[in-house]
């Protein structure tokens, strides 16, 4: 029951549209409406505000590190075990993806992986983080840097813990950001994805 509770409670919590929320609170069009119509914090960016793009990164990272933090500092306690760990990590992830509260339309997942994967452990978060930015500096997409760390993020995982429970969410969390990320793998091989800091989308 508490693993339900838990569940239920972290899918409520990633429905909270941090995009949305922000570019509300800056004064900003929707970004559902301009760029690649995502609501996530490269999107926000296309606005031209800076600050606007860093909240709404922090806002999804902090609301993904958050649920699975209290999940594994007193979920134990009150009967969850890794599985509902796992549960936890993988509702506040879809939350994000299809939110309650916006009418099922949410992002691609990748600040609030990086909360997830920061509450999970902060080395975790860490070394996914980087693998974010090296790809990111070497080659100014912020989408295929995502790919990237979004496959290198489970290897880290079964190399810091093993095989359990939790390594199957980051799994299934890394496959459903591959595929929310379909349209700019075409945009990639095509050669028309926005770089970093370009105020267009790509094409799609
Ligand atoms: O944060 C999502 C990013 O990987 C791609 O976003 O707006 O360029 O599709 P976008």
């Amino acid at each position: 029951m508490n693993t339900l509770i838990a569940t239920i409670a972290a899918y409520l919590l990633g429905s909270i549209s941090f995009a949305v929320v922000m570019s509300h609170a800056f004064g900003l069009s929707d970004p559902r409406t301009y760029g690649s119509k995502n609501p996530g914090a490269t999107n926000v960016l296309r606005s031209g505000s800076k600050k606007a793009a860093i909240a709404t990164l922090i806002g999804d990272a902090a609301k993904g590190w958050l649920a699975v933090w209290l999940a594994m500092r007193y979920g134990y306690d009150y009967g969850l075990d890794d599985t509902g760990i796992a549960l936890v990590a993988i509702a506040v992830f879809i939350g994000h993806l299809w939110p309650v509260f916006f009418r099922f339309v949410g992002g691609k997942g990748v600040a609030t992986a990086l909360g997830v994967l920061l509450g999970i452990n902060p080395w975790l978060g860490l070394a996914t983080l980087a693998t974010w930015m090296i790809i990111a500096y070497a080659f100014r997409y912020s989408s295929l840097a995502s790919l990237v760390a979004a496959v290198f993020a489970p290897l880290y995982y079964g190399m810091l813990f093993g095989v359990d429970a939790i390594l199957v969410a980051v799994i299934v969390m890394s496959a459903l950001l591959v595929w929310r990320h379909t349209g700019n793998i075409g945009n990639l091989i095509a050669g028309k994805e926005s770089k970093l800091g370009s105020k267009s989308a790509g094409a799609g």
